[in-house]
């Protein structure tokens, strides 16, 4: 068994080149090979990549494939992961982890049946301006987080996606597709959450694509596309988020935890790097911080490859399928709070993920 873990792609349309780029960079995966239903787009990679293209039939029966990236629209991505699974693999999906509860639950017991790992993007709390506000937490730089808020808005996908459907199907939506974000990154810093209170709607039955690739599709909206609520900690601290597509502009930080003894601005957890700052009594202003831990480029695939690492050492890893379950289950939560009109206590729980250490180098991992 070679030391890097070999990797294959499943899924190579817009969001595959990142990873790619960023995998060529770290040392415990090498992706050898890629798939997709469309033969021609898993073609395309392989050859800027100078790797394999093949079915999803031939990468599963690869037998020196041991971690398979699955990249492929969130309606797919539990099934996906299972077929994985099912192959004797690891696998790692991007966000979010599953369209239902109940598919994500299959998707932890087949892993667990297996005796596999199975994890789940987003991987940005591992970049250097969210590894650096959890550090500046647990030193006590802002005394104990009681409060926060969390903005991720904008007006969809459709003005630049080449594919947006999916972004208005069960599965879509800003909480199903940012929240992954705004709620890891929350619990990286705040640990799991136990309440969530909210309410959601959507302002257009129905969009109108205007990127080059789809323009002129009519795009139906299935689910809400503004997401408003408030997140109770087991910690403690509430925080009020809203995730929306029906927002032209706005000024809202992405995500600020106020504690005890200061305040904290946290970087747009959609990708690695900062500004960090932070507020203290008797300042007059926000400082900027400096970082204290690398990976601040665009490293997505950073995730798979701390997977791959633990496969290798026996520990546990960061983006893992529980941490994931438990964001499927809040986000569920807020529609189901905003039907109901009561408060929805959350089920899951999970561990908060270790931090990274200080003094990694880009591409290598504890
Ligand atoms: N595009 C982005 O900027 C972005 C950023 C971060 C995360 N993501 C996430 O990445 C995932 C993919 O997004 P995208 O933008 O690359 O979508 P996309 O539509 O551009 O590409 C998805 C690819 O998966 C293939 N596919 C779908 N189902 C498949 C299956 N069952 N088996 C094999 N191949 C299959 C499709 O043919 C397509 O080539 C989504 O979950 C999305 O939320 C996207």
């Amino acid at each position: 068994m070679s030391k890097r873990v070999q990797a294959g792609v499943i899924g190579c349309g817009n969001i595959s080149p990142a990873y790619f780029h960023a995998a060529a960079k770290l040392k415990d995966m090498t992706i050898t090979a890629c798939a997709d239903l469309n033969m021609e787009a898993a073609r395309a990679r392989a050859d800027e990549n100078g790797i394999r293209a093949c079915t999803v039939e031939e990468l599963l029966h690869d037998s020196n494939i041991e971690l398979v990236i699955n990249l492929t629209t969130p309606q797919s991505h539990a099934e996906v992961n299972l077929a994985i699974l099912e192959a004797d693999k690891h696998a790692y999906t991007e966000k979010p982890f599953a369209v239902t509860r109940e598919d994500g639950r299959r998707v932890l017991e087949k892993a667990e049946e297996k005796g596999l790992r199975t994890g789940s993007a987003p991987d940005t709390f591992l970049g250097g301006g969210h590894q650096t506000c959890r550090k500046m937490i647990e030193d006590g730089w802002i005394g104990r987080p009681v409060a926060g808020t969390a903005f991720m808005c904008c007006h969809g996908h459709e003005s630049w996606h080449p594919n947006p459907g999916f972004y208005y199907l069960r599965g879509g939506g800003p909480m199903f597709d940012m929240g992954p974000y705004y709620l890891t990154a929350l619990i990286n810093l705040l640990g799991p959450v136990k309440r969530v209170a909210a309410l959601c709607w959507k302002a257009y039955g129905e969009r109108l694509a205007t990127s080059e690739k789809a323009n002129g599709q009519v795009l139906p909206v299935e689910v809400n596309t503004h997401v408003a609520g408030t997140l109770a900690f087991h910690s403690g601290a509430i925080v009020t988020i809203i995730t929306s597509f029906d927002v032209w502009q706005h000024s809202g930080h992405p995500i600020e935890i106020h504690g005890t003894e200061g305040s904290l601005r946290v970087p747009d957890p959609n990708g690695f790097g900062g500004p960090v700052s932070l507020f203290r009594p008797g300042m007059t202003t926000w400082a900027d911080v400096p970082l204290s831990h690398g990976y601040t480029d665009n490293f997505r695939s950073v995730g798979a490859a701390d997977l791959a690492r633990a496969v290798r050492t026996g520990r546990p890893h960061r983006c893992s399928g529980s941490l994931a379950y438990h964001v499927l289950d809040v986000m569920h939560a807020f529609d189901e709070s905003s039907a109901s009109g009561r408060h929805v206590e959350v089920e899951s729980i999970c561990d908060q993920p270790a931090p990274l250490p200080m003094g990694l180098r880009d591409g290598e991992l504890d």
